[in-house]
């Protein structure tokens, strides 16, 4: 009898300190939609199915955009007597199964948000002490993607409380993807790469270029957050991301602004998740997140996340070892004045000590193309002028010659 204790005892503790989850649902960064860059919680089922109908009919799911992920404000207020999450019925009338049912059938995924703590960021009910319950109703739902905030948390050990929701997930029996939403404070990137997908690294992002006061809900404005993300690289790849927060583009930046804000996302392996009305894009915004080349460097199945080889007169180079023996340079200007950079790569001595990846192009003859002007513009062994737009960037991809 002792014996068969100390047997159930030990696999119990296997069981907790090693969730499961399934690698291959994110063995590229996850690319879709998420519902709080422009409706915060004022959501419902109309807007989502309308947003849903945009994605398919704009082509952003043919490019790849399979997830819509209802954030925070879904809920009612209250569980219901068994204590069950349950949708807010105004919003929501038709409750969120026909939600899931309704994209899924347009070959879409579902996500949906949870909290760990008591309450959910917006104050609706958290998934704390109801995790494996959440998790069921969830599978029940079809849900396919959770985003699992860290409100109302206090006194919580963030791994354990992360870990417990992704041993509820697998329970169920339903393979999610799990995206820890607790803004880097824990270091998740440290954390056994079994517990989740992906994890944010910062606190929110706003629409900005930069700002130099953090405002006053503490979100960040985008070269905050890149500069914030070099030093994360060596924990990202295959199965398990670094999160620089969802997309802004299309939210308030200039066009300029919101194709950097694209380009340096996809250098850094983020996830894709766009925050924008898709029912009222402007072309601009439509053309920057459709581009199909630029979402390549992003879904490179490497996986490496691009580091800065140099940063000088407010250009910055970020370079990204690419699949096929390519490589990815994004320039990114930092200023307000336009740019001329002189780039010659046989005088540059690229290396990535991370990954371990040397440019070498004498070994291989490449062809430079620019994947905003969608032309090539060159051998990677002539030295060239490069010109950079005030904050925006030249991304040109190094493509090894036939
Ligand atoms: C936190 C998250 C956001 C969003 C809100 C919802 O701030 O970081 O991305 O999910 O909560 O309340």
């Amino acid at each position: 009898m002792k014996r068969i204790f100390i047997a159930l005892s030990l696999v119990l503790m296997f069981c907790k300190s090693f969730a499961q989850k399934a690698q291959y649902l994110a063995n590229k960064p996850p690319m879709g939609w998420n519902s709080w860059n422009t409706f915060y919680a004022g959501i419902n089922e109309q807007t989502i199915m309308s947003i849903v109908d945009s994605l398919v009919s704009s082509g952003l799911l043919n490019v790849g955009y399979s997830y819509v992920v209802i954030d925070d404000g879904w809920s009612s207020h209250q569980r219901d007597s068994l204590g069950n999450l349950k949708a807010d019925s105004v919003k929501f009338p038709h409750g969120i199964k026909y939600i899931s049912d309704y994209l899924h059938d347009k070959g879409l995924k579902f996500g949906i948000y949870s909290c760990a703590g008591d309450l959910t960021c917006g104050g609706y009910p958290g998934s704390r002490g109801h995790e494996y319950q959440d998790a069921l109703m969830f599978a029940k739902w079809g849900v396919d993607y959770l985003k699992y905030d860290w409100c109302y948390a206090e006194k919580m050990n963030a791994q354990e409380s992360y870990r417990t929701m992704s041993n509820a997930i697998h329970s169920s029996g339903r393979n999610m993807l799990f995206s820890i939403c607790e803004w880097g404070n824990n270091q998740p990137w440290l954390w056994d790469s079994t517990v989740g997908h992906m994890w944010r690294t910062t606190s929110d992002i706003i629409a900005t270029w930069y700002d130099n006061k953090i405002d006053s809900s503490g979100r960040l404005g985008f070269l905050k957050i890149v500069d914030k993300e070099e030093n994360l690289r060596a924990y990202a790849g295959p199965g398990r991301w670094n999160d620089p927060d969802m997309l802004e583009v299309g939210n308030g930046m200039s066009e300029s602004e919101d194709r950097a804000h694209f380009s340096l996302w996809a250098m850094l392996a983020a996830p894709l998740i766009l925050g924008n009305d898709l029912r009222a894009m402007k072309p601009s915004s439509k053309e920057i997140i459709s581009n199909k080349e630029v979402i390549v460097i992003d879904q490179d199945s490497l996986g490496i996340q691009a580091f800065k080889h140099r940063s000088k007169d407010s250009i910055d180079w970020w370079v990204k070892p690419l699949s096929d023996d390519g490589w990815c340079i994004c320039f990114l200007n930092r200023s307000l004045q336009k740019r001329m950079i002189s780039v010659d790569l046989n005088k540059e001595q690229i290396v990535d000590s991370v990954f371990h990846f040397k440019m070498d192009i004498k070994k291989h003859s490449y062809i430079m193309r620019d994947l905003w002007k969608h032309k090539n513009i060159g051998l990677a062994s002539s030295a060239m002028q490069v010109s950079v737009l005030p904050h925006d960037v030249t991304m040109i991809k190094l493509i090894v010659k036939e």
